[in-house]
């Protein structure tokens, strides 16, 4: 229950005996009480002090009651206002109504009567404060349950992608040992290498794509280390050309121009960059536009940073596009892609304080402009 002396009273009165009464009356209860006679001092009073009930006469000079009572419920709704009314005021106690006064106390003021209109204003002002704790609850416990039910959705939506990538490669898994059987059979070498380069292929993507919900599902501290940055280039343009491996596309990395070391998690990075490298590889074999094409791979020191360049002249992006590709599971590739890719590249960046900008032409090029911190 609440203490009587945290209630605050402010008295309005334009005749000094009411005031002087009320006053002994109701600190004699416990009440912290101010008093004012008219209503603009009350106002004043009532913005500096905030007082959780105003008693006020209804009819004073100056300002009256009721203008009193419409000025108070406009700055605090929850203020309760007992308005003392005289005889023949009734349709002053019909207006008070009207801007919600709690009650009303005829004159003379019966203390005993005033006393139980207080502890009726305690009384809503109370419910009133429990009810504001416990919507504040109930908001929080609605976050939490909407973070959960995100997460929840969030992962049946990746269980539903990667299903359906399985389904997708146990079809290319199926042709692959079908073209593959049956050219054994006849004895036909060129269609077995055929068969075989189908499931080569599909448990490339099978490989990949277990690779991308590994470090999905993981969240490992980083683990930095000194990088020797000639090495780390050598090691992507490795990787890049195997998969480049009978197209015609042109991988170009810059062999000067870089420092020295560079200080990163080399596993996260590394799968950071080949999954947009893999997307430029995509991108051009998207592209039937162009006779050639061409990804570019540059490491570079801007004073305290590192920048890494990559670039494609393959099939580009619109706008609409461009908005949604760090989205999770946000892909243009229907069943050859997972939209894990970016997703998991702008976490790794981000996750080494760096970011990612990214410019596209439709039709023409793709740039992804990465910058790190260069730390020493
Ligand atoms: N270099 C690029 N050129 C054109 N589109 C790109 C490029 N990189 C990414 N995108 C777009 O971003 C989407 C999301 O990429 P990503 O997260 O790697 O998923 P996925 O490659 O599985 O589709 C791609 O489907 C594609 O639409
Ligand atoms: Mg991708």
């Amino acid at each position: 229950m609440i203490n009587k002396n945290q209630i605050s009273i402010l008295v309005v009165d334009d005749e000094e005996d009411i005031r002087d009464v009320l006053e002994i009356v109701l600190k004699d209860i416990g009440y912290t009480v101010f008093l004012a006679e008219n209503g603009e001092k009350a106002l004043e009073i009532f913005q500096s002090e905030s007082p959780d009930i105003v008693i006020t006469d209804i009819k004073m000079p100056v300002m009256d009651g009721i203008e009193l009572l419409r000025q108070i419920k406009r700055e605090n709704p929850a203020t309760e206002v007992l308005m003392i009314t005289g005889h023949g005021d009734m349709h002053l106690t019909i207006r008070s109504l009207k801007y919600e006064a709690m009650d009303f106390i005829t004159k003379p003021v019966n203390v005993d009567i005033l006393e139980i209109a207080i502890e009726k204003a305690i009384e809503k002002i109370v419910a009133r404060q429990k009810l504001l704790e416990y919507t504040q609850k109930l908001e929080l416990l609605i976050l939490e349950k909407s973070k959960l039910a995100d997460h929840l959705s969030s992962l049946g939506l990746m269980i539903g992608t990667i299903s359906h990538n399985i389904k997708g490669l146990l079809t290319n898994l199926d042709g692959g040992i079908y073209v593959a059987r049956s050219a054994v059979k006849s004895k036909d070498s060129k269609t077995i290498k055929e068969g075989l380069d189908l499931l080569e292929q599909a448990v490339d993507r099978i490989k990949k794509m277990v690779m991308d919900i590994l470090l999905y599902s993981k969240e490992r501290k980083l683990n930095k280390i000194a990088i020797d940055t000639k090495i780390f280039i050598e090691n992507i343009k490795e990787i890049i050309e195997i998969k480049l491996k009978g197209t015609n596309i042109v991988f170009q990395c810059n062999d000067s121009n870089f420092p020295d070391t560079m200080y990163f998690d080399k596993e996260f990075m590394l799968a950071a960059l080949i999954n947009i490298l893999d997307n430029a590889i995509d991108a051009c074999m998207a592209d039937t536009q162009k006779k050639s094409h061409e990804i570019g791979f540059e490491i570079s020191r801007k004073k305290d940073q590192l920048v890494i360049y990559i670039h494609d002249n393959g099939c580009g992006m619109d706008s609409q596009t461009k908005e949604k590709i760090f989205n999770l599971f946000f892909s243009s590739k229907s069943t050859k892609g997972t939209g894990f890719g970016l997703y998991i590249s702008n976490s790794i960046i981000k996750q080494h304080d760096g970011s990612i900008q990214v410019t596209s032409i439709k039709g023409k090029e793709t740039r992804f402009k990465i910058i790190l911190p260069h730390e020493k």
